[in-house]
């Protein structure tokens, strides 16, 4: 585990023993840098955390304060997982995405990063010139499993992180999506169970519905992961088939787990011999100094698949993704034949011409960096607006979860906020049964502007008048 997440766990731990009861304050950066030798950025790290846990509450000039509802009651409130027969989210997906597709919104429910930060001259001309040298055999060769420089050069990326991938077991996708969703099917059939987080990527719960499946959903604890507890009762309890996970810059929490939260998933997973469905379309946009490692670097067994893409990073639109599909790669090579036959080729070629090149990781710096900026201007934005709020910390990405009382209908939000001229995401995308309704997620990869300022004050207008809470 990171040492701040250590330090949050040890302080967490001291609020839930009462060692420091709500409206005290905590001891200071510079205390804590001395007691426990860390440097200041680890221990802000790990007080940040602690904000986003929603125990303690930053004061400008004065320090952070255990909050009023950082009760023990309230922290450790019953937390459970949730089985259900069937899912049934497409039609609240379809109804949110649709509505949020106008350009007349200010995006802050908008699914996608501010699509100016991607580099669309270069992507461009590396498809210009690809069509223009393309050997028409390469429409047939590049059927699945893809065009094998793509995945060669995919291959190169993992061993960079110390995790051997043979090109061969590299399936090219349209968009990770694909991918995500033939890993499911492989290894289920309908009516199995299978486990996926809270709050989850809706997009796992639409390929559940699609594949009738049964879900059982386990509470995420924030800036950690999954609860490791409640997931090996699940596994004790039901059959389950398999588990679709994120590791890294979860969404929509944002957090990364630390290695060794990864390492004790993994160990559980396969003690159950239960595969993992590893969703990690977000791993080149972290804030951290290295790329954190997929879960799958964990997997003894090697049973698990690892999906990724280069829709959020480097490419959005040219729906290209990738699934590391080991023993079960011709088994999906076959269900793509039969989803969506093979990946457009033109973009995988030029997706490759854009890897051969080189810049791309200096295009990836560029991208974390203002997706960092830009977030911390806004979560700043929102701890101001909302210090009743729980609002993520994310190790990455572009979107904040924001926790309310539970008293506060987001879907109902929404059809405000559309009216007001903005778009936001209502938490009950997240899960199976609205669970989350009382959340929100904001995208925050925008740049600031006086728009942007004023629809998240009218946010706030609206939500402290649904809350009663004044202000509105
Ligand atoms: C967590 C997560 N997984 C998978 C996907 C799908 O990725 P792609 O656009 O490559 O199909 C998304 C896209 O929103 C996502 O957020």
């Amino acid at each position: 585990m990171s040492r701040y997440g250590q330090l949050a766990d040890q302080l967490q731990q001291q609020i839930e023993s009462g060692v420091w009861r709500a409206g005290e304050r905590i001891p200071s950066i510079r205390q804590s840098c001395k007691t426990h030798n860390l440097s200041p950025m680890t221990v802000l790290q790990a007080y940040q955390l602690l904000e986003s846990r929603g125990l303690v509450l930053a004061r400008p000039q004065s320090g952070y304060y255990v909050k009023a509802a950082a009760s023990p009651q309230r922290i450790s409130a019953p937390r459970q997982a949730r089985y259900s027969g069937s899912v049934d989210i497409n039609d609240l997906v379809f109804e949110v995405l649709q509505a949020s597709k106008s350009r007349e919104l200010v995006p802050l429910g908008m699914a996608v990063a501010d699509p100016a930060l991607f580099p669309h001259p270069q992507l461009g001309r590396a498809l210009g010139s690809c069509m223009r040298r393309l050997d028409p055999f390469s429409t047939v060769a590049d059927l699945p499993p893809g065009n094998e420089i793509l995945r060669r050069a995919i291959a190169r990326r993992y061993a960079d992180d110390g995790l051997a991938v043979d090109p061969q077991e590299i399936i090219i996708t349209t968009g990770a999506m694909e991918a995500l969703s033939l890993s499911l099917q492989v290894l289920t059939e309908p009516g199995d169970w299978v486990v996926v987080e809270s709050p989850t990527f809706y997009g796992a719960l639409q390929a559940i519905e699609r594949l009738k499946l049964n879900v059982v959903e386990i509470p995420v604890r924030p800036g950690v992961g999954i609860d490791l507890a409640l997931l090996a009762q699940a596994l004790a309890e039901r059959p389950i088939k398999a588990c679709w996970m994120m590791g890294n810059v979860q969404h929509p929490l944002g957090h990364t787990m630390p290695d060794g939260h990864k390492q004790a998933l993994m160990q559980l997973l396969n003690a159950h011999r239960v595969p993992l469905v590893e969703d990690d379309v977000y791993a080149e946009l972290y804030f951290g100094r290295e790329r954190p490692r997929p879960l799958k670097c964990w997997d003894a067994r090697g049973e698990s698949l690892l999906c990724g893409s280069f829709s959020k990073c480097l490419a959005p639109g040219f729906r290209v993704g990738w699934v590391v599909a080991g023993a079960h790669a011709e088994r999906i090579q076959r269900l793509q034949l039969i989803s969506t036959l093979s990946t457009n080729v033109p973009s995988q070629l030029a997706l490759a011409d854009m890897l051969r090149q080189g810049g791309v990781d200096a295009h990836f710096r560029r991208l974390r960096h203002t997706l960092a900026q830009r977030q911390q201007q806004m979560r700043a934005a929102l701890l101001r607006l909302f210090p009743e709020a729980r609002i993520s910390a994310p190790d990455g990405g572009y979107f904040l979860w924001l926790e309310f009382d539970h008293r506060l209908d987001s879907r109902a939000l929404h059809t405000q906020a559309l009216a007001c001229g903005f778009s936001l995401a209502p938490g009950a995308l997240f899960s199976s049964q609205g669970q989350h309704n009382h959340c929100l997620r904001l995208n925050s990869s925008h740049p600031w502007s006086p728009a942007l300022e004023a629809a998240l004050a009218r946010l706030a207008e609206l939500i402290h008048q649904q809350l009663g809470t004044g202000q509105g």
